[in-house]
Order: structure tokens, then sequence, then C-alpha cells
């Protein structure tokens, strides 16, 4: 939802260091982007990007998953804060969790990941360990839509390879990649807020 004339608001979700969520408030900080972050929700206490959040002068809320009887009933509490805060997008940053069908239900065509591999390859966790342990020569980062499927399934939107080098290690790699993911989210998120994204099947033509 883009109120009359406004930005687009956006809402992400963080569990972590919040690196991909600082990309994005440093995004929303210029004037000129068409978007905006305006809540930022973790399922931890202590996620150095719940400060990133403050620190940009962003509402930051730690939601406990243990306050609630069972994953649906957490996930939907965060359909409640999003959708009261009138947010448009939400952004899963290195967000740990699996979000349940109703949540994505909720945020249908309206919810990115962003995923240190090149999807459909090495989806889950430490996909940077799998593609070494794999050999792959190439690897990336991928945004997508977040459709129900399993774990990094969507649709999706950019994508952007980096090179495997023989040396590397899992955290040599990962840096590498980190770099195409902090130009990519916002990248993705500013061509949803222009209204330049169109869902054909499992293709996001970009217009
Ligand atoms: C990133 O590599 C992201 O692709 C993955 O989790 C990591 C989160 O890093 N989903 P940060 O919290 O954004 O720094």
């Amino acid at each position: 939802m883009t109120p009359a004339g406004g930005r687009l608001r956006v809402g992400v979700l963080v569990s972590g260091r919040g690196s991909n969520l600082q990309a994005l408030l440093d995004a929303s900080s210029r004037r000129d982007y068409p978007a905006e972050v305006v809540v930022v929700i973790s399922d931890r206490e202590r996620a150095a990007a719940l400060d990133r959040a403050r620190a940009a002068g962003v509402e930051a809320l730690f939601i406990n998953p243990k306050d609630y009887a069972d994953r649906e009933a957490f996930d939907l509490a965060l359909v409640r804060e999003f959708t009261v805060r009138q947010v448009g997008l939400v952004c899963n940053a290195g967000f740990m969790r699996i979000l349940s069908p109703a949540y994505v239900r909720a945020f249908a065509g309206r919810a990115m990941n962003i995923h240190p591999s090149l999807l459909p390859a090495f989806p889950g966790l430490h996909a940077q360990r799998q593609a070494l342990e794999y050999g792959a020569k190439v690897a990336g980062a991928t945004v997508h839509f977040v459709d129900e499927g399993p774990v990094d399934t969507g649709p999706i939107i950019l994508q952007a390879s980096v090179p495997v080098h023989p040396d590397d290690t899992e955290d040599s790699l990962s840096a590498r990649i980190l770099v195409q993911e902090h130009r990519l989210y916002p990248e993705a998120v500013r061509l949803f807020a222009e209204g330049r994204l169109a869902v054909v099947g499992r293709r996001v033509i970009v217009r």
C-alpha cells in the first residue's frame, strides 16, 4: 500500500547482524528513493539489526516467539504489526525462521527474501559452505519473492554472480557475495516500489 503521493512503506524481518537491513536503511535515507523502512521486527532480542534500526530512527520491535502458542500465532502477530503500520512490502533480511502459509498468503506478492546463492542451487542454511563443498566455480546472491514452498523457492527477482577463488574460505566467499547482496536488495525494492515487477508464472518480468 502506498499512501497517495508517499513512498512505499517497507517492513523488515531480521534475526542477526543486519547488514542487508543497513543497505535498505541507507537507501531509504536518500530522498529520491521510492521506499522507506518504517518498522524492523526481530525474533531475537539482542539482534544487532535492532540497534541499526534505532540508530536510523526507525521503529524496532522484538517479538518473542516464546510468547506465542505456535508458529502460526507468532507469524500472525507479525502480520498484525505490519498491517497496522500500513506496510506495503515486507523484506526478510537474515530472518532465521520459516514463515507459515498464513503469513505468506497475507503478503502474497509483497514479501521478499535475500539468499546468498544462485538459487535454485544451495537453498537453506550455509549456502556459501554448500557452494564450496560442491566445488562450484561461480556463486552469488538472489532476491526472490516469498512463496509457500519449503525454503528459498519463490520467483526470482534479481541475481548477481561472483567467482569462487581456489583459496576461498566460507568467510571470504561470504564477504564477496555480501557486496552483491547490499547492491541487489535496495535495487529489488526500488523496482517493486516503482511498480516495475510483474510475476508471470514463475518468472518475474522487470519492466
Ligand atoms: C545474508 O547472507 C542473507 O543473504 C542471508 O542471511 C545473511 C544475513 O546477513 N539470508 P545480514 O544479517 O543481512 O548481515
